[in-house]
């Protein structure tokens, strides 16, 4: 097998220089939620920074991902696209890439990739209805105003409930790329095992797969469209305080329409504390997992191994057709 190595193997290592070490044409699907280059959550990634929660409530020391500057699209695509390049190097002709963005900067990372040689198929949206709201008030600002508190009091009544411009995020973008295939996809498919969606895997109530998903219940027409399984309270990990754990379900979902071959390989070239790699194992495929922090990677190892050990950990993966049906790895018949 190619990549024996590594195969199966959750690797510390800075991804840039790791992934020259992958042979070419040999990943069948690349599925990753990488550093957002939103503030501390980059290509430095640093644990300890991440969790730090001191000095929230001044102004200066925003909690990760909070600030805004225009440089980090810019720092975001020059790295995306060296990432880029190499992912498409290592992925077979018609392999897939599915890459995890924020909303405010998915068009850097989706030019990055588009620019690398990809064709970009279509965006996954990851629907969601929890999450903070980052606005902050201008109280603070008005407070030290040189003027008097009448003055003051009139433009906090004025402004009452104007916040600064950063919506609530419901949603995060993924984005669907395909290295071109070899001649036609059947022709891709007959040589390299991969190319097409099996779309037999399914979402909601029995539907189609689309390019629109939630983990949270939503209302009766959504759920029936959209809804895939809620993460099981064990499924992370009790141990794991990695900040943007990805439920299993999604990794599963988007594994299991792409993956066809029966020893395909899952790369996550930033698996942090694992997902990727938990889904591909659990079903049946093969991983490699890449992340920079040491912490993560033992955390990877140890979800991994309890997979292992207790599989109804990990709940039950209700995704796809075939998957009830028990065929899981499919076998393409070559005349
Ligand atoms: C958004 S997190 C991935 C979380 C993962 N999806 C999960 O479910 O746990 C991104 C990861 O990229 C890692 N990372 C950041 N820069 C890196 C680099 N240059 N090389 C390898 N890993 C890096 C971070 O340590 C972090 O764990």
């Amino acid at each position: 097998m190619k990549n024996n190595k590594f195969v199966n193997k959750i690797i510390c290592a800075d991804t840039l220089k790791f992934l020259a070490k992958i042979e070419s044409d040999s990943i069948d699907v690349v599925l990753t939620d990488p550093p957002y280059f939103l503030d501390k959550l980059d290509n430095n990634w640093d644990c300890e920074e991440v969790a730090n929660q001191d000095n929230q409530q001044v102004i200066k020391s925003l909690p990760a991902g909070m600030k805004f500057d225009r440089e980090q699209g810019k720092k975001f695509y020059a790295w995306y696209l060296k990432i880029s390049e190499e992912i498409f190097r290592v992925l077979k002709p018609g392999g897939f890439f599915f890459s995890f963005s924020s909303p405010r900067l998915y068009h850097r990372m989706a030019s990055a990739i588009d620019d690398a040689g990809f064709e970009i198929r279509d965006a996954f949206m990851w629907l969601y209805t929890q999450n903070q709201a980052k606005a902050m008030g201008v109280d603070h600002f008005i407070n030290k105003m040189n003027i008097d508190e009448k003055a003051k009091g009139k433009i906090r009544e004025k402004l009452n409930g104007w916040k600064t411009p950063q919506i609530k995020s419901c949603f995060e973008p993924i984005a669907m790329a395909q290295k071109p295939t070899e001649q036609t996809y059947l022709n891709n498919m007959m040589k390299y095992e991969v190319g097409l969606f099996d779309t037999t895997v399914r979402i909601g109530d029995n539907m189609y797969p689309a390019n629109v998903f939630t983990i949270d219940s939503i209302n009766e027409l959504v759920d029936r469209a959209f809804l895939l399984p809620k993460p099981t309270k064990k499924e992370k990990g009790e141990y794991n305080d990695h900040k943007t754990v990805k439920p299993l379900a999604v990794c599963e979902y988007l594994i299991n329409l792409s993956a066809f071959a029966k020893d395909a390989v899952v790369l996550d070239p930033f698996v942090g504390s694992g997902t990727t790699a938990v889904a591909a194992k659990k079903l049946g495929k093969n991983y490699i997992g890449i992340d920079a922090n040491e912490k993560y990677v033992k955390i990877s190892e140890q979800r991994l191994k309890e997979l292992d050990e207790k599989s109804d950990l990990f709940g039950k993966a209700v995704i796809s057709e075939k998957m009830k049906k028990g065929s899981l790895q499919p076998q393409l018949q070559i005349a």
